[in-house]
């Protein structure tokens, strides 16, 4: 599997225009990000592995497929992670939900772990590690140690927008986690915001500016 995935289906594509534009109100933002979020939740499962089933037809007994193997669930980075998590979870109901809060140290800058709920099975699971903008990356990097630190042996990380600064730390850190994102833009500002981007996702979520 590669390292980075840039999934480009058209209507993804569409969708993350509309978020890119700042005249998209904050419903509109949160319907699409939604939308957008259970396509990339499509593309991020496709090698899930199957097995035969036995089932009836109304008409006949057949050989049908069933999905195998590790159950999924779905972590999200608080707080803008969780616009990723509904749309994931129209797609896999069952999925189960973690959650990771981090802060950034304001004098070491490092990511600081303020809460952590994951599910008690964790280490069994197939887990999507979801964020929307991976920008520096400091945070996914350390979710991701975190997540290892819990026993969780298969990753994939999942956001709508990286930097390119962003992919080369998360990368190096866990060159074992495949990342999936919606477009690789230019470059991080000095404020480390996202160029060109949406701006902040979170206060794009959730109305907060
Ligand atoms: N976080 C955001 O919400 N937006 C960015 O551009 C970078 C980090």
């Amino acid at each position: 599997m590669p390292l980075v995935t840039v999934l480009d289906h058209p209507l993804l594509r569409h969708k993350l225009t509309l978020l890119r534009d700042r005249g998209t109100t904050t419903g509109k933002f949160r319907q699409v990000a939604r939308e957008i979020s259970l396509l990339m939740a499509y593309e991020v499962t496709r090698d899930l592995p199957l097995e035969p089933v036995e089932i009836e037809t109304p008409l006949e007994t057949m050989r049908a497929e069933h999905l195998a193997g590790k159950k999924l669930c779905i972590v999200s980075i608080l707080r803008a992670g969780n616009g990723i998590l509904d749309g994931m979870l129209d797609l896999v109901p069952s999925a189960r939900v973690g959650h990771i809060g981090l802060y950034r140290d304001p004098v070491t800058l490092q990511p600081v772990e303020y809460y952590l709920k994951l599910p008690n099975d964790i280490a069994e699971r197939l887990v999507i590690l979801v964020d929307p903008m991976l920008a520096t990356g400091h945070s996914a990097t350390a979710a991701a140690f975190r997540l290892k630190q819990a026993g969780v042996a298969t990753m994939k990380f999942v956001c709508l927008l990286a930097a390119p600064e962003g992919i080369a730390g998360f990368t190096q850190a866990h060159p074992d986690v495949p990342v999936f994102t919606g477009a690789i833009d230019r470059e991080l500002d000095s404020h480390g915001y996202i160029r060109p981007g949406l701006g902040d996702a979170g206060d794009r979520f959730y109305g907060t500016r």
